[in-house]
């Protein structure tokens, strides 16, 4: 039962009447009372009439029968009591799988890009926030009926892969499994040769893989190489891809993320897509040839300088770049996928490239009526001095040694892996926020493990009582309050679904757990006997499932017993 939707509907429906059209009802969760509308008040001055009065009519004409029970307040603010049988009959009601939560009537295809590292790099913390928001987004959007479809956009291609393939030509072409070692390891050793090659470019007629000329030469002629379908070249580029997908995978594993081998589309799949990207726009009339380099200058885009601002097609190198891969990967995603809703969970600092390549898509006519895209942004991780968050040597903190330390520290993985996800989903996602070990491992505050404990605190009365749950009966303030919160979840699955914002969710959990405590802190259950313990059984029963699913949704799990 969604309560909220309902009163606003029945509110609605009285503000139409005095109104004489349709008037937004603005149900709100209140101090006041159980919810509040303030309707009234901004109709009041629509109609020149006095606010009380325009209150006063709205309630007295509005059907709330066997829901609850309205009273005017103040200047003219609407307070609704939700009648506490309704309360207990809802609660009763809350015994399925999906919390009587139903699907979406009308589910959309969402092409989901979320993740997206790159290649022969170990997943840095940079793209931990892409990875758990995005999967929290899958997970939510999926349960309300929507098919997604996860798109892993692994930065697989470009300049860098020579330098990479050149030096693995060099250790003998990784044909082992381990012989590429550490990743991280293996990208910085690439990084330094190219770096530390001093030798004059290249000499003419020389071949990739011959071993005359500079480290950085040879790496130039591996990336034409690999362009040009060379296969030794693009045998070693397999292998390198295959072995990075497979530490990505672990990380993905050990996170309890979502993403699977088939969902990696890399940006080397839109390649052949590209020339005619290319030609479409240049159908169009959108090409300008700048600077030797091709472009699309989008309306409305302008540099710090005022000069209007490229987003950059074809290089003046002839090669494309990361947008012209996400050209593609859009037009591919509407036009083959036929998606819908494009969602892009990708940092902050890139909102201008996704505004631009919209704008861009949206004059070739890739992004149709019907048809939405929307840049999900997230700010960054920062450590306790404020900087982005870094190893105490001031390197990139890597995935795998976080959630070492949280596995360390943390009594479980899922307890340790579990608090990581609650903080980077609990905040609103635009925010930037401080990685603090204590804080966010905490088990009180607005914290994954207070969440966690609160469930198997739950658990452990179900362990101990005998007696069945049976017909809710509200007694104490507590429970009421509870019951409350209970019946917020499916308003606060469509706010973090609709505003892809999933801290909605989150803090609708945490207010949950907080109403729980207050529960079992005041009303004793397994010291009572008969129907009250079997209504506050059913309070607790209730607490578990949506705490348990509200976290699934999250992606968090939950240990039985803490
Ligand atoms: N690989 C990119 C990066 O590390 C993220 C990819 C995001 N997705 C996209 N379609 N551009 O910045």
């Amino acid at each position: 039962m969604n309560l909220e939707a309902l009163l606003a509907d029945r509110l609605s429906a009285a503000l139409a009447s005095v109104a004489g059209g349709p008037v937004d009802p603005v149900v709100r969760q209140s101090q006041h009372a159980d919810f509040q509308s303030g309707a009234a008040l901004a109709l009041a001055r629509r109609l020149g009439r006095p606010p009380r009065e325009v209150a006063t009519e709205v309630a007295a004409k509005a059907d709330l029968a066997g829901l609850a029970t309205i009273d005017v307040s103040g200047p003219g603010f609407l307070n609704l009591t939700v009648d506490d049988a309704a309360l207990a009959a809802g609660v009763d009601a809350l015994d399925d799988d999906r919390l009587g939560v139903p699907p979406v009537a009308a589910p959309e295809r969402i092409v989901l890009d979320y993740s997206g590292p790159n290649a022969a790099k170990e997943l840095q913390i940079g793209h931990l926030r892409s990875t758990i928001i995005g999967d929290a987004l899958a997970r939510l959007l999926e349960w309300l009926g929507h098919e997604v479809i996860r798109a892993n956009h692994l930065g697989d291609w470009g300049t860098p892969f020579g330098m990479l393939l050149e030096h693995m030509a060099d250790l003998g072409g990784g044909e082992n499994e381990h012989s590429l070692g550490d990743l991280t390891d293996f990208y910085r050793a690439a990084r330094r040769k190219f770096d530390e090659d001093t030798q004059p470019s290249v000499r003419s007629g020389a071949v990739a893989g011959r071993s005359d000329g500079g480290f950085k030469a040879r790496a130039r002629l591996r990336v034409v190489a690999l362009q040009a379908g060379d296969e030794p070249t693009r045998a070693l580029w397999r292998r390198l891809i295959e072995q990075t997908e497979r530490t990505f995978l672990d990380a993905y594993g050990r996170l309890g993320v979502t993403l699977t081998r088939g969902d990696f589309v890399g940006e080397s799949f839109y390649q052949e897509q590209l020339s005619s990207v290319l030609s479409e726009l240049d159908e169009q009339g959108l090409l300008v040839p700048s600077e030797g380099a091709l472009c699309v200058f989008p309306a409305g885009f302008a540099g710090r300088d005022g000069e209007p601002l490229p987003l950059i097609v074809r290089k003046s190198d002839g090669g494309f770049g990361y947008a012209a891969t996400d050209l593609a990967a859009l037009r591919h995603r509407v036009r083959t996928l036929g998606a819908t809703r494009l969602l892009y969970v990708v940092g902050a600092p890139q909102r201008t490239h996704f505004r631009m390549v919209f704008e861009v898509a949206r004059s070739a006519g890739w992004l149709p009526a019907g048809v939405t895209a929307e840049h999900i942004e997230f700010g960054s991780i920062l450590g306790a001095d404020g900087k982005m968050f870094r190893t105490r040597a001031g390197d990139n903190v890597t995935l795998g040694a976080l959630l070492d330390e949280a596995v360390e520290r943390a009594s479980s993985p899922a307890i340790g892996i579990g608090a990581i996800k609650y903080a980077d989903l609990a905040g609103d996602r635009r925010s930037d926020y401080v990685f603090d070990w204590d804080r966010m491992l905490a088990s009180t505050g607005d914290t994954g493990p207070y969440l966690q404990y609160a469930y198997a605190r739950i658990r452990s009365i179900f362990r101990k009582a005998g007696a069945e749950p049976g017909p809710v009966v509200l007694a104490h303030p507590a429970e009421r309050r509870l019951a409350l919160a209970l019946l917020g979840f499916e308003a606060a699955v469509h706010a973090a679904a609709g505003r892809r914002e999933p801290h909605r969710l989150a803090s609708y959990l945490h207010d949950l757990a907080v109403a729980f405590t207050g529960f079992y802190e005041s009303c004793p259950i397994l010291r009572l006997a008969g129907p009250y313990r079997a209504s506050r059984l059913t309070l607790a029963d209730r607490t578990g499932r949506t705490l348990a699913l509200g976290l699934s949704l999250l992606g968090i799990d939950l240990p039985e017993e803490m």
